[in-house]
C-alpha cells in the first residue's frame, strides 16, 4: 500500500507558527513519526508540502495513479478551494483530513470545509497525533 501525506500551506513553519494553537513539534518531526507508523503498518509513503495550491493540485495529479489514499491536511485550502476538491474528487483518491487545531473551536470561518463531506474521514484537535490517527484511519479502510 502507498499513501500520500500532503502538507498545505504554511506548514512548513510548524513549531515556530503560533505555538499556542499548533504546539512546538516541527513538520520534519510529523514526517518522522509517519514514517514509522508506516513501517509499523507495512505502508510506503510519499511526503509533499506546498504552500501554493496549483502545486498541490499538480502533485496530486502526477502521483495519483500510484497511490491508494492520500492523509492531507490541506491547512487554510480546508476553507474555500474547490480546485482541491475537485482534484480530490476527479482522481478518485481516497483521503482522510487532518487537522493539528480542532478548527471548529476557532474564528467561525473555519468551521467550514468545502473537502469534509468527501473525504473517507476527518481527524482535528489531537495535535500532530492527527497525522498519525489519520493514517491509521486510511490503513484500515484501505485494507477492509
Ligand atoms: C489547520 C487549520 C486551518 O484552519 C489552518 O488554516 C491551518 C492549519 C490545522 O492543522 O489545524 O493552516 O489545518
Amino acid at each position: 500500500m502507498r499513501i500520500g501525506i500532503v502538507h498545505g500551506p504554511n506548514l512548513r513553519l510548524l513549531g515556530r507558527r503560533e505555538p499556542e494553537v499548533y504546539g512546538s513539534t516541527s513538520l520534519s518531526e510529523v514526517d518522522l513519526a509517519l514514517g514509522s507508523l508506516a513501517g509499523e503498518l507495512g505502508v510506503e509513503l510519499e511526503v509533499f508540502q506546498s504552500n501554493h495550491e496549483g502545486e498541490i493540485l499538480d502533485w496530486l495529479e502526477a502521483r495519483a495513479g500510484g497511490l491508494d489514499g492520500v492523509v492531507i491536511n490541506p491547512a487554510a485550502l480546508t476553507h474555500g478551494s474547490i480546485g482541491l476538491r475537485d482534484a480530490l474528487l476527479g482522481l478518485s483518491l481516497p483521503f482522510v483530513e487532518v487537522h493539528i487545531s480542532n478548527p471548529h473551536a476557532r474564528e467561525p470561518f473555519r468551521k467550514e470545509s468545502v473537502l469534509a463531506d468527501v473525504a473517507s474521514g476527518v481527524v482535528f484537535g489531537f495535535g500532530p497525533e492527527s497525522y498519525l490517527l489519520g493514517l491509521r484511519g486510511l490503513h484500515a479502510r484501505l485494507s477492509s
